[in-house]
């Protein structure tokens, strides 16, 4: 079992322990690659968890990206993955945003694929999905109502979020993986 962390576009917040990459040599990065650039210079089966903080929807090619943290995963290894919610001020505002997801953007890599099974071979374990809402709907309880339970996370989706808004969604996975780690 492998003890490295990965920290992906770490910025100049680099998780205390873990490997930074970053393309910005201004930052704490230990490596400095293009994310975008594969492979990323790290071995199959090499870390136990990669952190992704503000930093997916920066990528040119999320299923991509995704597949690369799985490889690099050992087989149980965790993703952690936060993102700005679409509706949130900060998703469209930010030009170098890339990708605008929302909660169930990271199915299409679950048993949940919505018929998409083909799209990638990458599979994972959704352990946790948490979506904080902007303060106001915090502070009125809406945020315990919209993680209460899946379905009524998918109904704030279809029908209140853009009243409602998000600001971020967090995703905890599980890297599912056969025996020889692929
Ligand atoms: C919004 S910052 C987040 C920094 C840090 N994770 C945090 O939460 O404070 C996005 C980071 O991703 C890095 N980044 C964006 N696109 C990248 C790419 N294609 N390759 C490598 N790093 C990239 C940026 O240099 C920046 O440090």
């Amino acid at each position: 079992m492998s003890e490295l962390v990965l920290d992906v576009g770490c910025g100049n917040n680099k998780f205390p322990g873990s490997i930074g990459i970053d393309s910005n040599p201004n930052t704490k990065a230990d490596v400095i690659a293009n994310l975008d650039q594969f492979p990323y210079p790290f071995r199959d089966n090499s870390f136990r968890e990669v952190r992704v903080l503000h930093v997916i929807e920066h990528v040119a090619d999320v299923m991509r990206t995704m597949e690369e943290f799985h490889r690099m995963l050992e087989p149980g290894g965790r993703a952690l993955i936060i993102t700005p919610h679409y509706t949130d001020f900060s998703s469209f505002c930010d030009p170098t945003h890339r990708s605008h997801l929302n909660s169930f953007s990271l199915r299409y890599f679950g048993d949940d694929n919505a018929g998409y099974g083909y799209y990638t071979k990458a599979r994972f374990r959704e352990i946790k999905v948490h979506v904080r809402l902007l303060s106001l709907w915090r502070y009125m309880g809406f945020e315990f109502f919209v993680n209460q339970s899946r379905w009524f996370r998918r109904f704030w989706e279809f029908y209140l979020c853009y009243v409602i808004r998000g600001k971020v969604i967090e995703w905890q996975l599980e890297a599912l993986k056969n025996p020889v780690g692929r």
